[in-house]
């Protein structure tokens, strides 16, 4: 089996007050393991909803998400959450970094959670670091970072425990056109060593990076 991601027929409704928004209307793909795939969509078209769904952070309202050929929605949160830990890697517009901790001790924090021994833990994350270029960085906060390096801090918390998936909700979206590059050509190279990525934007030249993109627009692929 090639496929890493089979979506059908998915939708997302959102329920407020009376108002019913269908942020995801009979979304159907499937991603193979390997690939790089970029999703594509002006705001408010559905993107994040999609990825916080592909991501095991929401679920559906309805329709079939199957990820490494099991049916998300048979899931319990316990297995959730250890896809979430094992599987999948996320990197956000906003780097979401914890400001009291050193890059080395941010990209080791997920690895605390899963209990990896602190040697084998300290040597995942230098080399996470040292993948995105950090290394004479690690003992800095996220304050004494640029942008460009906090948000490669985050790919290196996302890949120190070796996931199968990258999701990326606007990798760039925060950062200038230098730090956008090289963030971009690490999400590729990262790729090329067999990451399957899948990357949210607004931006076509950046989604052009891709090997592939939907399109989506009023929660429905376009193309
Ligand atoms: N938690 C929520 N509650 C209600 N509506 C939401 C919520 N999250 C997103 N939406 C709505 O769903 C639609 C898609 O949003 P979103 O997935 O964030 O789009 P994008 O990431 O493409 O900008 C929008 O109309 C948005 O207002
Ligand atoms: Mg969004």
């Amino acid at each position: 089996m090639n496929e890493l991601i089979t979506v059908r027929k998915l939708n997302r409704e959102y329920k407020t007050g009376d108002l019913t928004v269908r942020a995801l209307d009979n979304i159907s793909l499937s991603i193979g393991r390997g690939e790089f795939v970029s999703i594509i969509g002006q705001s408010g078209s559905g993107k994040s909803t999609l990825m916080n769904i592909l991501g095991c952070l929401d679920r559906q309202s309805s329709g079939e998400y199957i990820l490494l050929g099991t049916d998300v929605s048979s899931l319990g949160e316990k297995q959730l959450a250890y896809l979430r830990s094992r599987v999948i890697g996320f990197v956000f517009q906003s780097f979401n970094l914890i400001p009291s901790l050193n890059a080395l001790q941010n990209v080791e924090l997920p690895l605390i959670y899963r209990r990896i021994p602190r040697k084998q833990r300290i040597y995942a994350a230098e080399k996470a670091l040292d993948m995105v270029g950090l290394s004479s960085r690690k003992k800095h906060r996220p304050s004494e970072l640029s942008g460009g390096q906090q948000q490669r801090t985050a790919i290196a918390r996302a890949i120190a425990g070796d996931p199968g998936l990258l999701l990326a909700d606007e990798p760039t979206g925060s950062l200038d056109k230098a730090a956008g590059e090289n963030v971009l050509s690490i999400i590729n190279d990262l790729n090329g060593k067999g990451v399957t990525v899948v990357m949210i934007t607004h931006d076509s030249s950046i989604a052009a990076r891709a090997k592939r993109s939907i399109k989506i627009s009023d929660g429905r692929i376009i193309s």
